[in-house]
């Protein structure tokens, strides 16, 4: 039977709460899936920062690069400094396993979850891919006389030709691949800002030559301020859209919207044929922590994601199944921490789905 070595990083706030729903659902596809899985826990995170002041140390970063997938909750802790845990843990894992895909997928399971008016499942059902290691995310800048009257700070954006086309091709193909599984023409989204930031012109001379090997693929393009406009508008527009890491970033939150929440948004960190890190796009939600009240459906579906990646299709599917049915049904009402239903509880509610879908 083939066993996965799975790392487990709960992280901070709800973080430990969600994921241990999504190692539920799991262990409950596991059982009949024919596969078995190793867990493998990591303590890294705010909390455990503040208890050692240890943050991920080199070795660590390679030995996550031998295991077959990482599995997050959230990382964020509000008494450390901002950002010192998610640069070493959550861009850690992004940069350090050369991550360079953010796989998002924004699709709406029952129209009541949706606060667009006249909008269904029908027409929220498409997928960002967010470049994941470049960009304002390089990390190249710094503040110089800082606190002072002269203070200057600086913050560079990064774009490379390898980065930026294994982003274009990546959507490329994943619109082909569901023009194929659609039955229906496909399309990609090129999203930039290069009329204001002219660097972009990478992104727009990159879409144009990659796009000269795929003609079945019809080529679109938005700049950012007005694919924010479009999603909202007209979300059944979107087929794939391809952005740099930043816009990545900002028009995923306001997907998750679109699809009942930050509660069921899941994500994949690829590095298609290695080592891939996945996790709900949330964060650690402090005012949440230990409640019992987080929705753990984003924790989920990225397991759901996991599964997928690594070649477990049905166990996969089982898993979104069951979520697509607790919410169309109208059993989960909501994906917000308001649903009335704790968070071990909508757990459950997976487990025993999955458990009558195989019946
Ligand atoms: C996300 C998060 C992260 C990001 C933060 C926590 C660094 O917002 O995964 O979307 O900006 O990428
Ligand atoms: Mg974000």
């Amino acid at each position: 039977m083939k066993t996965y070595n799975i790392g487990v990083l709960g992280g901070d706030g709800i973080g430990p709460e969600v994921a241990a729903e999504g190692l539920k659902a799991l262990r409950t596809v596991m059982k009949d899936g024919g596969f078995d899985c190793n867990f493998i826990e990591y303590p890294y995170s705010g909390t455990y920062y503040l208890k050692t002041k240890e943050l991920v140390p080199d070795r660590v970063i390679d030995e996550w690069r031998s295991l077959d997938a990482v599995f997050l909750g959230a990382i964020g802790h509000p008494d450390v400094e901002t950002g010192l845990v998610e640069r070493s843990v959550i861009l850690g894992l992004r940069f350090g396993l050369d991550l360079y895909i953010n796989l998002r997928p924004i699709k709406l399971y029952a129209e009541a979850l949706c606060p667009l008016k006249g909008k269904g499942p029908d027409d929220i059902d498409f997928y960002v891919v967010r470049e994941n290691t470049e960009g304002e995310y390089s990390q190249i800048g710094g503040i110089l006389k800082k606190g002072t009257p002269d203070e200057v700070s600086t913050s560079t954006s990064v774009f490379t030709r390898k980065g930026v086309e294994r982003a274009i091709r990546y959507g490329f193909e994943l619109a082909r691949a569901r023009a194929a599984e659609r039955k229906r023409p496909g399309r990609l989204t090129m999203v930039d800002k290069a009329n204001a930031i002219r660097p972009h012109d990478i992104w727009t001379r990159t879409f144009a030559e990659v796009g000269q090997e795929y003609p079945d693929i019809e080529q679109d393009h938005a700049y950012v301020d007005a694919c924010t406009m479009w999603m909202i508008k007209k979300p059944e527009w979107y087929d794939v859209i391809v952005t740099t890491n930043l816009f990545g970033d900002i028009i995923t939150d306001l997907g998750s919207m679109l699809q009942g929440g930050m509660g069921i948004a899941a994500s994949g960190n690829l590095h298609p044929g290695k080592t891939s890190m996945f996790e709900p796009i949330h964060g650690s939600a402090p005012k949440y922590a230990g409640k019992n009240v987080a929705c753990p459906l984003g924790a989920v579906m990225a397991v759901s994601m996991m599964m997928d990646y690594l070649g477990e299709k049905a166990a996969a599917k089982r898993i979104e199944d069951s979520v697509a049915y607790l919410l169309s049904s109208g059993k989960i009402p909501s994906t917000d921490a308001r649903s009335g239903i704790s968070t071990t509880q909508m757990g459950d509610m997976v487990v025993q789905q999955i458990q009558r879908s195989t019946r």
